[in-house]
């Protein structure tokens, strides 16, 4: 007798719509109206009568479901309404069938054509007259089936790719499809080549991994069943695809070439078309050497006088015994045929699959194990819902192995080793989605290599970059929604709201997301698909979590996306109800108001609920900022943008959008990515109307600019930064910040030029109170007074910055005051302040960015390079090479090329080098011929312009130029003396420039100061 289905899906498994991976069956009568001319009206409806019962009952005997008859065409579906591991197998078995049947209805006078096509589809109620499975998976099976010739089966891409192994298929070919410009990829369907799809993946190495102490289990009871002479039940119990099959494999190996050697016999139960007894007829056509083609008779004669035992093979043996009867002698022959067998030697019994068994089998085989007088070992194997429809089985006397999942490095084991070699970098992660599970890991590598995303090269394996929303395979899910659809209707509501939630949810929430039933989550734990956590984040709510992160996406994906965006907005006002808006929730309440409302499908969530949407769409937003907000704080600035990006899809005002794009913008300052910070300010610009506002963002675009000239790659052309500039002046009002922020862009871009309006921005930002701009106009004014030379006042400007520190609190600002305190503290030789001031800028800056820390290191660098203290560079190295490392990979990331790049004077370095190997030649050629103009006054290319000259023996250059540099105090001032005693020669200015160099502490200027000297004479 065929089961219509899986007899453990409840009937009303369906909820509302659904979404299904499903297999569609399309099949059509050929030449039948040719047949029906001049027919009699009765016969003709006599004939398609018989031809519907026959086509139904085909599908039906597969676990399909008939969705209509119309005219001479069937539609048929498998795995909806309740999904069905093996889908596309069956509805291929059924279309075989189908044909054979049909050739035995009709004898060749009529021929059937058939499509099959595996897709999504959603699942309705029924209506009048319409199908409840729609979906494009439908359509075009209706297209195969009509290209398919008479009497061919057109099978579609998806379909082969589920099925690989089970059927042999003809070569592809495309079918023309209206909407279709590809067209469609089909394969007309050969013959089955088995039952069961066979597992693992073509051209990998088989191997076993870990399961050792399990492997040790089902020996030592094998030892126990020959010691004791009793028999013995093992039971592995474990999810689909964990190994169940293969562990038994391998002790089945090890029982070959035991001593005694026992007689092995295996039988195994199917998930649809067998009779009660499958199994154990497999055992006993072993047994008895009896083949499919047999007659009844023979088989009668060799079952001799233990006839009754063909009712395992489906034969009327039973006569006119009372069922219960028959079923007494039944098991009583088998205890008699096991105690005969293992009379000479011990048995082993393997029954696969027991949750697929009907309860008389369970039956007997509890009967054997309390009844057999020998030694005789049965395994079984089953899925935990074994144990739902029948708790306790086996309990007595018998064992039970629960297989948990593979460890992580039994996995990466498997991995390598069935690879051949060490498996590339990201297949790693990508394995671990399989949680431990060797199917779905076998399912994800084959999946990866039919689409070509990992290839065989060089004697390894290579992969490529994942396109994004790179899904579980159709296998996968199928094995995963089967299960899912096991539940009854309430919990699997449970699972699916959890899964809108995440991974991790809440008790409160599910109950809330299923007003009108009353899940029982302890069963979805009993089940094994979410588990209780210690602790919770929420108080007062009890936390779980999703066992995997396949039963999550499988579940999710499981829920139309118009329920989805309810869910997911139910869920977000719970959580702004119970967590009262704090701002610890903004991510998530960011996360699930935006997936409420997706604009992609709005018209499919909110039509008609307009206001709603509206009302959703502004949450979103909100928190979206909030929780960008929280994460730019935290420096987490690639987290923020990402925020930011979101909220800009929903946003639909220009004037916030244009704000939205000013803070993407700023976010990117902060990477030093200055590229997509110009083009996010740009963007901002574009979308503005306001004047106030578009002077704003020119002021920013400008004085970030300048100020952070490190994050360009390629400097913005000094045109477009002056027009930036003026932009931003011209655009704002007297006595705002963008005019304080414009007028130290303006200085900073053109310190000597502009001093005045460093000062201006100064008075401006004193009469606006604004912190950051108080601080970034000292900056602009010491910066002007450095480039004038005049390092006193430089300083001085410096250290009234300094002393805002203790009220600023944003890292980056606080590191950029140390950064441009540096050069003012150097210029003055105070060489002890500079390293305080290098230290404390590094250590802030740990806590940024990557690029951030480069310049932490860099500026260390910088002090003691000035300072000539060589062996603390060296001790800096390592250091050092990490920071330019990460700073590289960092951009790499970025798609920039090239190596992270850091603020030293390249030039200054340059000729010192050359002035060291005594290359005078190219000192020449590298000292521009006049004194650099003033607004170029960079200590150390001074220094090394003093060197040089000297080095030339320039000395009428060197009396022009040096009383201009001759400034006491400062750390310019020895090289200065040094250059003047060694042109002129003067001992005394080479003596006064040693005493001044140590008295700032700078041993080895001192000591190089005597070398140069001595070189001199
Ligand atoms: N320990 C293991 N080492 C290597 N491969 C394994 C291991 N266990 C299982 N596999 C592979 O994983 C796949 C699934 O295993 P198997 O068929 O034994 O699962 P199962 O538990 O019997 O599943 P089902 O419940 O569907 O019958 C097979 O291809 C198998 O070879
Ligand atoms: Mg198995």
């Amino acid at each position: 007798m065929p089961w219509s289905n899986n007899p453990a899906v409840p009937e009303d498994a369906v909820i509302g719509d659904e979404r299904k991976l499903a297999t569609v069956l399309f099949a059509d009568l050929v030449g039948s109206t040719a047949l029906a001319s001049g027919e009699d009206p009765e016969r003709v409806r006599f004939r398609l009568e018989r031809f519907y019962e026959a086509m139904a009952d085909e599908v039906q005997g597969a676990g399909g479901t008939v969705e209509k008859f119309a005219g001479d065409a069937v539609l048929a579906v498998f795995g909806a309404p309740a999904a069905l591991e093996d889908h596309a197998e069956r509805a291929l078995h059924a279309a075989l069938a189908m044909q054979r049947r049909l050739g035995e209805l009709f004898r060749g006078e009529l021929a059937l054509r058939v499509g099959v096509n595996t897709g999504e589809v959603v699942v309705g109620r029924a209506r009048e007259g319409s199908s409840f499975v729609s979906g494009d998976a439908v359509n075009v099976a209706a297209r195969l089936e009509q290209s398919a010739g008479a009497g061919e089966i057109l099978v579609g891409e998806r379909t082969v790719s589920a099925v690989r192994g089970a059927f042999e298929l003809a070569e592809p070919q495309t079918v023309e499809a209206k909407g279709k410009p590809e067209g469609i990829a089909a394969r007309r369907l050969v013959r089955a080549l088995t039952l069961q799809r066979p597992r693992g993946v073509s051209g990998l190495q088989p191997v076993f991994v870990g399961r050792e102490p399990e492997l040790a289990q089902l020996q030592a009871a094998y030892r126990q069943v020959i010691e004791r002479r009793r028999p013995l039940l093992v039971t592995i119990v474990g999810d689909a695809g964990l190994g169940k099959t293969r562990l038994v494999r391998e002790l089945w190996q090890w029982l070959a070439v035991e001593e005694p050697q026992p007689l092995q016999r295996t039988g195994r139960c199917l998930p649809y078309g067998q009779t009660t007894f499958w199994a154990f007829g497999e055992i006993l056509k072993e047994q008895l050497g009896i083949l499919d083609g047999d007659s009844p008779q023979s088989v009668l004669a060799r079952l001799g006088d233990r006839e009754i035992l063909g009712l395992a093979l489906g034969l009327d043996v039973a006569g006119n015994l009372h069922p219960l009867t028959a079923r007494d002698r039944f098991q009583d022959a088998w205890v008699s045929l096991f105690e005969e067998l293992t009379v000479t030697r011990p048995a082993a019994v393997l029954v696969e699959d027991l949750h697929w068994a009907e309860d008389p089998l369970l039956d007997l085989v509890e009967h054997l194990l309390e009844r057999v007088h020998g030694t005789l070992l049965v395994l079984a194997t089953a899925r935990p819902e074994l144990l739902d429809s029948r708790p306790g089985f086996g309990g007595l006397g018998g064992e039970t192995l629960v297989l948990e999942p593979l460890k992580a490095d039994a996995t990466m084991e498997l991995l390598s080793r069935s690879l051949g070699t060490e498996p590339p970098g990201l297949l790693g992660d990508v394995v671990a989605q399989a949680e431990g599970n060797p199917f779905f890991m076998e399912e994800v590598l084959g999946s990866l290599i039919d689409q070509g995303l990992l290839e065989r090269r060089n004697g390894g394996w290579a992969m490529k970059e994942l396109p994004s929303g790179f899904l579980v395979p159709d296998t996968v899910q199928a094995v995963v929604a089967a299960r899912i659809d096991l539940l009854a209707p309430a919990e699997k509501e449970a699972l699916q709201a959890a899964s809108v939630i995440g991974r991790i949810f809440w008790s409160g929430p599910v109950y809330e997301l299923c007003p009108e039933t009353e899940p029982n989550l302890r069963l979805l734990e009993e089940r094994d698909f979410i588990r209780l956590r210690l602790g919770s984040s929420i108080e007062g709510e009890r936390e779980y979590a999703i066992k995997h992160a396949v039963t999550r996406e499988v579940a999710y994906t499981s829920i139309p996306r118009a329920r989805r965006a309810h869910l997911h907005a139910a869920f977000a006002s719970w959580v702004e109800r119970f967590g009262g808006g704090r701002d610890e929730h903004a991510p998530l309440l960011a996360h699930h108001y935006t997936e409420a409302c997706r604009p992609e499908d709005a018209d499919l969530a909110w039509a008609g609920a307009e206001d709603e949407f509206e009302g959703l769409r502004l949450r979103a937003v909100a928190w979206l900022r909030r929780a960008a907000e929280l994460a730019l704080g935290r420096y987490e600035i690639d987290e923020g943008l990402e925020y930011l990006n979101r909220a800009l899809q929903l946003e639909t005002n220009d004037l916030a959008r244009s704000e939205l794009w000013r803070r993407i913008g700023r976010a990117n300052t902060l990477k030093y990515d200055g590229e997509a910070f110009w083009t996010a300010m740009l963007n901002s610009l574009e979308e503005c109307g306001d004047r106030a506002e578009s002077a704003q963002t020119y002021s920013e675009l400008a004085f970030h600019t300048v100020t952070r000239s490190a994050m360009w790659k390629r400097r913005p052309d000094p045109e477009l930064v002056h027009g930036w500039i003026e932009r931003a002046l011209e655009l704002s009002d007297p006595d705002t910040v963008p005019r304080a922020r414009a007028l130290i862009a303006r200085s900073w871009y053109d310190p000597t030029l502009f001093a005045d309006a460093a000062r201006e921005a100064s008075a401006l930002a004193e009469r606006l109170g604004d912190l950051e701009l108080r601080s970034w106009a000292l900056a602009a004014r010491s910066r002007s007074s450095y480039a004038t030379g005049a390092y006193g006042d430089a300083s001085d400007w410096s250290k009234r910055r300094l002393e805002l520190l203790p009220e600023i609190g944003d890292p980056d600002h606080v590191a950029f005051i140390y950064f441009y305190a540096l050069d003012p503290s150097m210029a003055m030789g105070r060489f002890d302040e500079a390293r305080r001031i290098a230290a404390a800028h590094e250590e802030v800056t740990r806590d940024l960015t990557v690029h951030h820390r480069l310049h932490g290191v860099a500026c260390l660098l910088i002090v003691e390079s000035a300072a000539g203290c060589w062996e603390r560079i060296r001790d800096l190295r390592t250091a050092a090479e990490r920071a330019v490392a990460r700073g590289a990979q960092a951009r790499a990331g970025r798609g920039r090329s090239g190596n992270g790049r850091v603020r030293l004077p390249a030039r200054s370095v340059r000729i010192h080098l050359s002035l060291a190997r005594g290359d005078l030649d190219d000192v020449e050629r590298r000292i521009p011929k006049e004194s650099p103009p003033s607004s170029t006054r960079d200590v150390d290319i001074l220094v090394a312009r003093m060197d040089a000259l000297a080095a030339l023996r320039r000395r009428d250059q060197l009396e022009a130029e040096a009383p201009a540099l001759l400034n006491p105090g400062t750390y310019l001032e020895p090289f200065v003396l040094r250059a003047l005693g060694i042109v002129r020669p003067d001992p005394e200015l080479i003596e006064k420039a040693q005493q001044r160099f140590r008295e700032m502490g700078l041993d080895w200027h001192a000591a190089e100061t005597e070398a140069l000297a001595e070189g001199a004479h």
